[in-house]
């Protein structure tokens, strides 16, 4: 977690670190700050506790800032509590290098030992501060910044994205990448080091991606990157084609409710390209036939709601390939022994392409021999490039921290995925093929319908916003939904909420169950609707409050029973997951919005989870 970003160039710094910080906040928004060099002051810091704001306020939006070099930072905690003495940058004790870190330090306490008994005095409880002393110390020593990054370099271990400005360079500064994300970017006032291009977007569209183990040095004229023996490396370039307006709110009360409303067009872009004749065509992903079939193993792996569409993937996948497809959370997935051998697939869903947990799981993955596919929304992204085959979501960027319109396209893209290596395989039912195509190109216009039930939604957030515990409850598809649902009420409102597949109920959370308590009892799934209608007769029968989602089909059976009900338009079973979640994320939204929660930054979280 934690957003970095760094500015060479011919205008003030201040100002344009502040502009990409506030992109970046979603990576973590509990302190933030910034420092600046500039030839009458020399290096300068300010940080604030508390989001943005507060660092806006106190500079007055930069302006206390003059000088045309400068990092900045916001963070997550890890080290220390939130506040002042923690955030970055980081300030070396003799006042002249400013560092700003993404990423762990694992053996910072050992460095910190030795550190303290050669005198050197601590001002924080970080890791980082750890790198920017080790960092003052050689400087001391050897007299050249770059040489003594090296030697630091050389010295730390964990994972690391840093930005370091001195006072003795009027120029330049220094960013250096390990196992987290960091990007260069060029711009027409000066070049710039970002962990996220949605940071610099608005100055430009060329950067280059860094890679573990690369050391740049930025000025406003070049950008020189050089490998760890600081031999210099030819970087490629790429232009990034997201559209600017795509990472603002214009005009929406929250990004969360924009990109909600985003996804029919999302999933169209998303899905319409790789349908060609009436059959699946995958860019960046071919197998044989033979190859499918000598597969041992089908692994999806992924974090959090990557991780919901993998267990809404394994029962599709399983009807369509006739073959067992394992779904694992990525921070177990490496320390699982998993059964993985060059004749297994591989598959790893992330929105950002940089979660920790991911990553490492792909490294398994390939380290054990599998093959190994990435579906990733963040184009270049570290996940992106060191899988095997890469297959992009294209939901445009993502801002809010609860994720929905990369869920919604990760489900659609994993849908053509099953299609194609069941139609390889020759494993689809007959017409199934045909007819999810056809259920997947009506999907957007039934998806805009589902959101034209915006003002039903409002009610029934207003309706049942001062619960204090809910439960969802479904089987099979709906159980799955049920997954990303509760996650979804439960991150932006701070309601317990759990998901329980409904034949469980009995076996526990019925004893749950008292007067007035909500359950969300998810009925869309025709081969099992009679069996969710005797779960919520027997939820009700103990004094539950039913809110029921079904299709238009059972509407009126629904109605009957429960207290309220959802109902989304019937679309082909194995696609009715991507119609149910929609009223479901806004029933979240406005719940939170009730609860006065703070929507698109929740408490605790962050949107790229870039520490194990
Ligand atoms: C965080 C986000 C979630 C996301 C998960 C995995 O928890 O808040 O929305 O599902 O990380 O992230 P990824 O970028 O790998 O999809």
């Amino acid at each position: 977690m934690c957003g970095i970003i760094g500015f060479a160039g011919r205008v003030e710094a201040a100002p344009i670190l502040l502009e990409g910080l506030s992109r970046m906040e979603y990576r973590g928004y509990d302190s933030a700050g910034i420092a600046v060099r500039s030839d009458n002051w020399g290096l300068q810091a300010k940080k604030a506790k508390g989001r943005l704001e507060a660092l806006y306020g106190l500079t007055h939006g930069g302006a206390d800032l003059d000088g045309p070099l400068g990092i900045g930072h916001t963070r997550w905690a890890t080290h220390g509590e939130p506040n002042d003495c923690n955030a970055h940058p980081h300030i070396s004790e003799d006042g002249r290098i400013a560092l700003v870190h993404n990423g762990i330090i694992e053996n910072y306490l050992e460095i910190k030992e030795n550190l303290l008994r050669k005198g050197i005095r601590f001002t924080s409880d970080t890791d980082t501060e750890v790198v920017v002393q080790l960092l003052g110390y050689h400087y001391q020593q050897c007299g050249s910044m770059l040489e003594a990054v090296g030697r630091v370099l050389r010295r730390i271990e964990g994972s690391y994205a840093f930005g370091i400005i001195c006072s003795d360079y009027p120029n330049a500064l220094i960013a250096a990448r390990k196992d987290s994300p960091l990007i260069l970017g060029y711009g027409e006032n000066g070049n710039f080091i970002a962990s996220d291009v949605t940071a610099i977007l608005k100055y430009t569209r060329d950067v280059s991606y860094m890679e573990d183990g690369e050391i740049a040095v930025v000025t406003a004229e070049s950008v020189d990157v050089f490998d760890q023996e600081l031999t210099p490396l030819d970087k490629k370039r790429c232009r990034v084609d997201w559209d600017v307006s795509a990472a603002e709110k214009g005009g929406y009360p929250h990004f969360m409710f924009k990109e909600i409303l985003e996804q029919p067009e999302a999933v169209r872009k998303t899905v319409s390209p790789r349908v060609q004749n009436g059959r699946v065509a995958l860019d960046g992903f071919s197998m044989t036939a033979e190859e499918v079939r000598n597969l041992s193993r089908i692994y999806i792996v992924a974090c959090g709601s990557a991780y919901h569409v993998g267990v809404v993937c394994k029962y599709i996948w399983e009807r369509l390939l006739r073959r067992p497809v394992e779904v694992c959370l990525a921070s177990e997935f490496r320390y699982s022994a998993p059964l993985v051998d060059r004749n297994s697939l591989v598959i790893i869903i992330s929105q950002s392409g940089e979660t920790l947990d991911s990553m490492a799981a792909l490294r398994e993955a390939k380290r054990l021999g599998g093959r190994t596919l990435a579906v990733v929304n963040v184009v270049g992204s570290s996940i992106a490039r060191e899988a095997d085959s890469v297959i992009y979501t294209w939901a445009g960027p993502e801002i809010a921290v609860a994720t929905t319109k990369a869920y919604s396209t990760q489900l659609v893209l994993m849908d053509l995925i099953g299609l194609y290596l069941g139609d390889l395989l020759g494993t689809v039912p007959g017409g199934e093929y045909e007819a999810i195509l056809k259920g997947l190109a009506e999907l957007p216009d039934k998806m805009r319908a589902c959101l034209d039930q915006i003002q039903e939604m409002q009610y029934l957030g207003s309706r049942y916003f001062n619960h204090d515990s809910v439960f969802f409850i479904g089987r099979n598809l709906d159980y799955a939904m049920g997954l990303e649902a509760s996650l979804k009420l439960k991150e932006i409102s701070y309601i317990h909420s759990e998901a329980y597949a409904s034949g469980e109920l009995k076996h526990g959370t019925i004893s749950l169950i008292e007067e007035g308590t909500l359950v969300v009892a998810l009925g869309t799934h025709a081969a099992l609707f009679d069996k969710a209608m005797s779960n919520v007769v027997e939820v009700k029968a103990r004094g539950a409050e039913v809110l029921a989602l079904t299709t238009e089909r059972y509407r009126e059976r629904m109605e009957k029973i429960a207290d309220a009900a959802i109902v989304v338009p019937d679309t082909h079973p194995i696609l009715q997951p991507s119609l149910g979640v929609i009223p479901l994320q806004l029933f979240a939204y406005y719940v939170a919005l009730q609860r006065g929660c703070d929507i698109d930054k929740p408490r605790n979280l962050a949107k790229s989870v870039t520490v194990e």
